[in-house]
């Protein structure tokens, strides 16, 4: 029998939208269903974590979560516990796009491989029997999970370290904590009494940010009153706020990131300009409206790191 590390009982972390007696529901009705009795006979390899039982995404839902994420046939989608492999087949046949699923159970792997073939998609994705956690997800524009709370919020530091800025996740019934949504969606879906107790779905929608987190040195176009300027930059996920050094420090008006987009209000000579840029690594490019002059450009360099909540 697969051992659950659910069955230690809940994350010390506020939970998330269900908790852990929506769990055991979830594993109680999945084993009510008899899919337990599938894995067992396709246990996981005991160095593994058991990051929830087999219950596979209604087609309808694995609809919305694709388009949530604006798949296209430029992404790369990779589904961590991919089941049947449903939602990276649907991700190739429907959206064009090419993927990955990982899941322990051989089995599933096995079957997912057919149904690609069934399905006509072979050639775009594949299955990999292995471990979610050990998966490296780097390749991914978007990311789909499925799995019991705690391990959607174990998985965080891992999604924000390998994957790029700007990549998508969708989580489907389980948010990612203290990790705010960029957006998310709530509605009815009857036929998940029997499988969780609740007759709703919610869909949670994040995009990777850069980690900007530090202290930038800014080269300013002509016309502003500096050429120069030292910005702290403070971040927890995606959410930045800043301060300008000078005789006295002063908050930035408004800063906000998006994958790697950023845009700052930087408070100089009695007025706001806004620097919207692309941050790359340690660098920063992008343009400065400047009064009379139209956009300008600049760029920044990170003269040191800071720490950002989120990340390892
Ligand atoms: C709730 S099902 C979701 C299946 C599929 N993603 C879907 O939405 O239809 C969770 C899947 O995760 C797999 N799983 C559990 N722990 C895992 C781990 N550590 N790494 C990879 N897969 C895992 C299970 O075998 C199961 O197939």
């Amino acid at each position: 029998m697969i051992r659950s590390r659910f069955s230690k009982g809940p994350s010390p972390e506020a939970p998330n939208r269900r908790g852990a007696s929506a769990a055991h529901l979830w594993l109680a009705s999945a084993l009510a269903l008899g899919i337990a009795a599938w894995l067992h006979a396709a246990p996981a390899r005991a160095q593994d974590v058991d990051a929830g039982p087999y219950v596979p995404t209604p087609q309808y839902i694995v609809d919305r979560m694709l388009q949530m994420a604006a798949v296209s046939g430029k992404d790369y989608v990779i589904d961590l516990g991919s089941g049947d492999g449903r939602i990276v087949i649907t991700a190739a046949k429907r959206f064009g796009a090419r993927g990955m699923g990982v899941d322990i159970s051989e089995k599933l792997v096995d079957l997912a491989t057919t149904n690609s073939y069934k399905e006509q998609v072979a050639g775009r994705v594949r299955f990999v029997r292995q471990d979610a956690f050990k998966t490296d997800i780097g390749a991914a524009s978007v990311l789909t999970l499925y799995l019991l709370p705690r391990f959607v919020l174990d998985l965080r530091p891992k999604m924000l370290v390998e994957l790029k800025p700007g990549s998508r996740i969708v989580s489907h019934d389980y948010s990612l904590g203290d990790w705010d949504a960029d957006n998310a969606i709530t509605f009815d879906s009857p036929e998940k009494e029997v499988v969780n107790g609740a007759s709703q779905t919610s869909l949670f929608y994040y995009v990777v940010p850069a980690r900007v987190a530090g202290t930038w040195r800014f080269s300013l176009p002509e016309g502003m009153p500096q050429r120069s300027a030292e910005i702290q930059l403070q971040q927890s996920y995606q959410k930045i706020t800043g301060t300008i050094s000078g005789a006295k420090a002063r908050p930035l008006a408004h800063a906000a990131l998006r994958g790697e987009r950023i845009e700052l209000a930087l408070p100089l000579g009695g007025r706001n300009y806004v620097a919207s840029g692309q941050v790359s690594g340690e660098r920063i490019e992008g343009t400065i409206e400047v009064a009379g002059r139209g956009k300008l450009p600049f760029s920044a360099t990170r003269t040191a790191p800071g720490k950002a909540v989120g990340w390892p």
